[in-house]
Parts: structure tokens; sequence; C-alpha cells
């Protein structure tokens, strides 16, 4: 694993240039209220990586996506979810989900209507970056989001030295862009949650 790591960086070398070569550990990130707290509000969707074929062909279809985390009334542990996705053509917001905290493992419980994902919040270098890594079954993936859509280079190549070290190709890493964010449903209460909302697209 480690030798397989070593090699496929070396083969990427020229793109890291003075990046350190080394694979670290994934590091679960302790959640704690403030964790939390932090995680509360708008992030954009930025880069997913992943080794499951279905969740290959949603991330192909990704085009930007961003994403809104509110707390619950009753219960400290839980965030709705509500979702801003330009899949190639068409728009789509969901709100249908919610995400169950578990602190002891670090473990996000994505519960959708049909069916529930889980992932590990990893440590990162910003408090406004959330890295990802999904684990189903067999299959690996790490996905990162932050606070704004441009996120550093520096940054970048963390995730890219990651997603290597994972062992996952660069054809199954999916990138976002910027351009043409949907708008949020019209009509929506976001008053209690003060939150910006992106600007529709001009078109
Ligand atoms: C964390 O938040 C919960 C609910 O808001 C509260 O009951 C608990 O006392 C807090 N824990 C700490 C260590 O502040
Ligand atoms: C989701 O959006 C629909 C349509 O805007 C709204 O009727 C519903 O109350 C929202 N649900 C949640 C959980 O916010
Ligand atoms: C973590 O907490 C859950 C309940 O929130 C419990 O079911 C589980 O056994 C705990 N795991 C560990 C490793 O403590
Ligand atoms: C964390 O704990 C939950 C519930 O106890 C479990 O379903 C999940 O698989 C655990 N996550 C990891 C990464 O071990
Ligand atoms: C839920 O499952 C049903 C039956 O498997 C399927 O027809 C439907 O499209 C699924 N809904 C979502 C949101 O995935
Ligand atoms: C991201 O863009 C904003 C404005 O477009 C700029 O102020 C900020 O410095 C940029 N951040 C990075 C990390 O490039």
């Amino acid at each position: 694993m480690a030798l397989a790591c070593i090699a496929m960086i070396l083969g990427s070398a020229h793109l890291l240039t003075a990046q350190p070569l080394d694979c670290e550990p994934l590091v679960p990130e302790t959640i704690d209220n403030a964790t939390i707290a932090k995680m509360l509000g708008k992030w954009f969707y930025i880069a997913g990586a992943s080794q499951h074929p279905r969740t290959l062909q949603e991330m192909e279809l990704i085009q930007n996506a961003y994403f809104f985390l509110y707390p619950t009334s009753h219960h400290p542990d839980e965030f709705l979810l509500t979702e801003v996705l330009r899949l190639k053509d068409k728009c789509v917001v969901d709100n249908s989900t919610y995400i169950s905290v578990i602190r002891n493992n670090s473990t996000m419980i994505r519960q959708g209507s049909n069916e529930s994902s889980l992932a590990q919040l990893i440590k990162s270098s910003s408090e406004d970056l959330m890295l990802l890594y999904h684990t189903d079954g067999n299959h690996k993936g790490l996905s990162i989001s932050a606070r704004t859509h441009n996120i550093s280079t520096e940054q970048l190549e963390e995730f890219k030295t990651q997603v290597a070290c994972l062992g996952l190709k660069e054809e199954e890493t999916f990138y976002t862009t910027p351009k043409d964010p949907c708008p949020m449903e019209e009509g929506r209460d976001d008053k209690k949650h003060s939150v910006e909302v992106a600007e529709p697209p001009l078109d």
C-alpha cells in the first residue's frame, strides 16, 4: 500500500513541485459542540473522488453545488441539509435529507428519504474546509467542501495528495466549476437562518 502510494505520487511529482511527498494517514476530526457550531451555514462542494460506480456517475453530473447545514430544534447532533446542485443543464434543490452526527467516531450519517450514507469528518488544514472520508463496503471516497468556491492551490494540492494516497485515481476525481450556480428555490423562509443566497445565473 505504502509503496503503491509512493509510486503513484512520484508518477505525478511534476504536478506537486515543492509539496512533501509522504502520505499522512487521515485523522478523524474530534467532534464537540464547537465543531458542530463551526459546521453550520453555507458550504461549497469543491471536488470528490470515489471508487463507487454509482457515486462516480452522480459526481460526474455535478457541475457545481452548494449546501447549507441548519441546526434542528430537537437534537443537537442533527443538521438539516439543503443542497442546491447544478447537474449538467438542470437545477436541483433538495431539502429532504438530514445528517446525524455520531461524535464518538467522528461519523456523519446522511439520512435520505430512501437511503443513508456514511462519512467520517477528517481533520483538515483549515476551519474553512470540510473534508469527508466516505466508505461504502469496499469502496472508498473523499470529498472536499469549503466556505468559498475558490480554495487555494495549496489546499487543492493537499486534497489531490490525499486522494492519491487513498489509492483513488485521477479519473475517479471530479471537480466543480463556479460557473452558473443554481438559485435556491423562491419563497423559502430563510429569514431565521440568515444565510446568503447565491445570485441566480444570468440567462
Ligand atoms: C453541548 O451542547 C449541548 C446541547 O446544546 C449541551 O447540553 C451540553 O452541555 C454542551 N456541552 C458542553 C461541553 O458544553
Ligand atoms: C423543503 O422545501 C419545500 C418547498 O419549498 C417546503 O415546502 C418544505 O417545508 C421544505 N422542507 C424543509 C425540511 O425545510
Ligand atoms: C458511540 O455512540 C453510539 C451512540 O451514540 C453508541 O451506539 C456506540 O456504541 C458508541 N461507540 C463507541 C466506540 O463508543
Ligand atoms: C460510527 O458509529 C456508527 C454507530 O455506532 C456506525 O454505524 C459507524 O459505522 C461508525 N463509523 C465508523 C467510521 O466506524
Ligand atoms: C426511492 O426508491 C424508489 C424505489 O426504489 C425509487 O423509485 C425512487 O426514485 C427513490 N427516490 C430517491 C429520491 O432516490
Ligand atoms: C477567492 O475569491 C475572492 C473574491 O473573488 C478573493 O477575495 C479571495 O482572495 C479568493 N481566495 C483565494 C484563496 O484565492
